[in-house]
């Protein structure tokens, strides 16, 4: 009997799932023990990794200072790029090539935590830089073998990249928008700090609230691990296995505490409010670490590629951005809409999770009441409107396709099969919501 009759077994489908647990240290001055959990790790000489704003805030200082008072060579590289490219990805990697370290820490967001991964990656084993990328961008090659241990202190919430085994970047002569992933790329501690998001900006917070819900949503109602073709070889089953009973767990709490608290954490920050956010961004980020996002993520590549002159409050200035969790959010209540006729228990469940009143709701309309909740939110907490907001137009529709159709790796995932001509009608559909 299957533990949920989600997982009902079928005829072609994978029979079992794997489970990649995450090394946390979570809570108000973790930042500080850093310097003990280094040495127990046996590095003597790392690399800090950050970016240049990153550099001038509190958590940095402290991290430095602690490694630095546990006689550990601590040696910082500011010059990660916000929103990496597959070249600031090299530069990291000859940094930690001429440094010769035993260990790498990364005290940052997204961007940081992911270069630093890739410069771990390409000095301990060089190669190529398509070699690791994901096909068909790249060649997917196999990380040879372990990598140099990665302590991840994230100064964010939303990526929860010191769960997760991906580090994603841009390919501007491509123009494509792909990654690593690979179980040896997640870092062997993370160290979660609520104390350093207090001073995040309001826009901020609510772009990264918006990515932990669209992880925890998206791994939760992606295809069942079970209607994904069983792999020949167990080492084939891919980190993006589908929906399955662990990831449920953590994404349904994560959408619950989340739901509850980040409309108040955008409107009336406290810390009060940001560390159950923190730890939401945490379970989200073991969920889609154990089943993968799908059609929101899948077209966010799309829409922070073609960025036209967007501007985002509270990011750097120096040139047009849409943050992840907002080209995330644009695309995730018509992504709702279109998958929720699959799962319509699972969709209401989400929906139930958030805040939304489901008494009496048609199950046929699954999709549209976890949107409407979805809206409801970004309205409230600053989003802007759909792709309109963040600058496109009807006439953006088909490159926005062209450049998301690639995206296989997320696409599969989705419960639903989506061809071009779904992306191009949800795409015409994100323009605006209210
Ligand atoms: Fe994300």
């Amino acid at each position: 009997m299957p533990i949920d009759p989600h997982f009902d077994v079928t005829e072609t489908g994978d029979t079992a799932f794997a489970v990649e647990g995450a090394t946390v240290k979570f809570g108000p001055g973790v930042l500080s023990e850093i310097g003990g959990d280094a040495r127990a790790l046996g590095v003597s000489r790392v690399a800090v990794f950050t970016d240049r704003w990153v550099a001038k805030l509190k958590p940095l200082a402290s991290v430095v200072a602690a490694l630095r008072n546990a006689g550990i060579d601590a040696v910082i590289y500011d010059e990660v790029a916000v929103e990496p490219t597959d070249a600031s990805f090299q530069a990291g990697a000859r940094f930690a090539v001429e440094g010769h370290f035993d260990g790498f820490v990364s005290v940052g967001g997204g961007s940081v935590i992911d270069t630093c991964k890739a410069a771990n990656l390409y000095s301990t084993y060089p190669d190529d830089m398509m070699a690791y990328v994901n096909a068909p961008v790249g060649a997917a090659k196999a990380v040879p073998g372990p990598l140099k241990p990665h302590i991840a202190c994230p100064t964010t919430f939303g990526t929860a990249s010191e769960c997760t085994g991906h580090a994603i970047c841009d390919f501007p002569k491509l123009g494509a928008k792909s990654g690593i992933v690979s179980k040896r790329l997640k870092p062997v501690l993370g160290l979660l700090d609520p104390t350093v998001l207090q001073t995040l900006p309001p826009f901020i917070v609510a772009a990264n609230g918006f990515d932990v819900l669209t992880h925890a949503i998206e791994s939760y109602t992606a295809r069942p691990y079970t209607k994904r073709p069983k792999p020949d070889k167990p080492e084939l089953r891919p980190t993006s296995q589908g929906a399955n009973p662990y990831s449920d767990f953590s994404c349904l709490e994560a959408i619950r505490v989340t739901g509850k608290y980040l409309e108040q954490a955008v409107l009336d920050p406290s810390v009060s409010v940001l560390e159950p956010l923190m730890f939401a961004g945490m379970l989200a980020g073991i969920g889609f670490n154990n089943a993968g996002c799908h059609i929101p993520h899948g077209m966010s590549y799309a829409v922070s590629g073609l960025v036209k002159n967007y501007f985002a409050p509270g990011y750097p200035q120096d040139h047009p951005m849409i943050p992840h969790g907002v080209a995330v959010v644009v695309n995730a209540p018509v992504a709702f809409r279109f998958t929720g006729p699959v799962s319509p228990e699972r969709h209401l469940r989400a929906a139930e999770a958030l805040g939304a009143d489901i008494r009496g709701a048609d199950p046929k309309d699954a999709g549209a009441v976890l949107a409407n909740r979805f809206v409801e939110m970004m309205k409230k907490t600053g989003i802007p409107n759909g792709l309109s907001g963040v600058g496109f137009g009807q006439e953006d529709l088909s490159a926005l396709t062209a450049k998301a159709a690639p995206q296989k790796r997320l696409l599969d995932n989705s419960p639903r099969p989506v061809g071009k001509e779904d992306l191009e009608r949800m795409f015409g559909e994100a323009i605006a919501y209210w």
